[in-house]
């Protein structure tokens, strides 16, 4: 069995309420499969399933993994305990529960523009952007010197506006994915380097 398919099938049986991995989370996947990641420190910030948290255990990082659902939690100690890795879970509001820096974070935001909160694991508010905003304003504080996050965005976000409200990030696309209705693209942000 693959990695992937053996994180899937230790993931198979959720509780309610937790994001079951999608079209969003297989172009995480995807662009997490040329980054190295032995010995790595990775957060998995929003982790629903865990399987991109798991998938870099597999993989050799040194994973926390964090989401503001409780249950999200419980579920992930369960698979990691199935898949036999050790993996730090902590409930977290975006970076709230998080004290350390990382050489990669993860985040695939609720990101689906909406009036207000219904399903958390979905829905980000104004233009998608109620978390995806608070999340690129503190990361600079939780990246390592040479880190990057990579972090999934849908066109309904208005990608070119969130590059162009954060200039001490730099951007790039990793992967992209058209779908019916939107244009999902994981970015690969770092710290922009203002010295010179
Ligand atoms: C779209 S799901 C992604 C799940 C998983 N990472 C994946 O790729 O399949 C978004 C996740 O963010 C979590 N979340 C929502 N609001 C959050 C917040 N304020 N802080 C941390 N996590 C949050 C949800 O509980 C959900 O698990």
């Amino acid at each position: 069995m693959s990695d992937i398919q053996e994180i899937l099938s230790a993931i198979s049986k959720p509780s309610e309420g937790v994001y079951a991995p999608s079209d969003d989370t297989f172009l995480m996947i995807d662009a997490l499969s040329t980054v190295s990641l032995r010995d790595k420190e990775v957060l998995d910030l929003g982790t629903g399933s865990g399987v991109l948290g798991l998938l870099c255990a597999q993989r050799g990082a040194h994973v926390t993994v964090a989401d503001i659902e409780d249950s999200v939690l419980a579920n992930l100690r369960i698979a990691a305990r199935r898949l036999n890795l050790t993996i730090e879970a902590v409930r977290s509001d975006i970076f709230s529960g998080v004290a350390s820096r990382f050489d990669v974070v993860l985040f695939n935001p609720p990101y689906l523009p909406s009036d207000e909160i219904q399903d958390p694991t979905v829905d980000g508010g104004n233009r998608g952007r109620r978390l995806i905003d608070r999340f690129l304003g503190d990361l600079p504080l939780h990246l390592k010197k040479g880190g990057f996050a990579l972090f999934l965005v849908s066109s309904l976000n208005d990608p070119d506006s969130i590059i162009d409200s954060n200039p001490k990030l730099s951007f790039s696309v990793a992967t992209s994915r058209r779908l019916f209705f939107e244009e999902l693209q994981v970015l690969l942000c770092k710290l922009r380097d203002l010295s010179s």
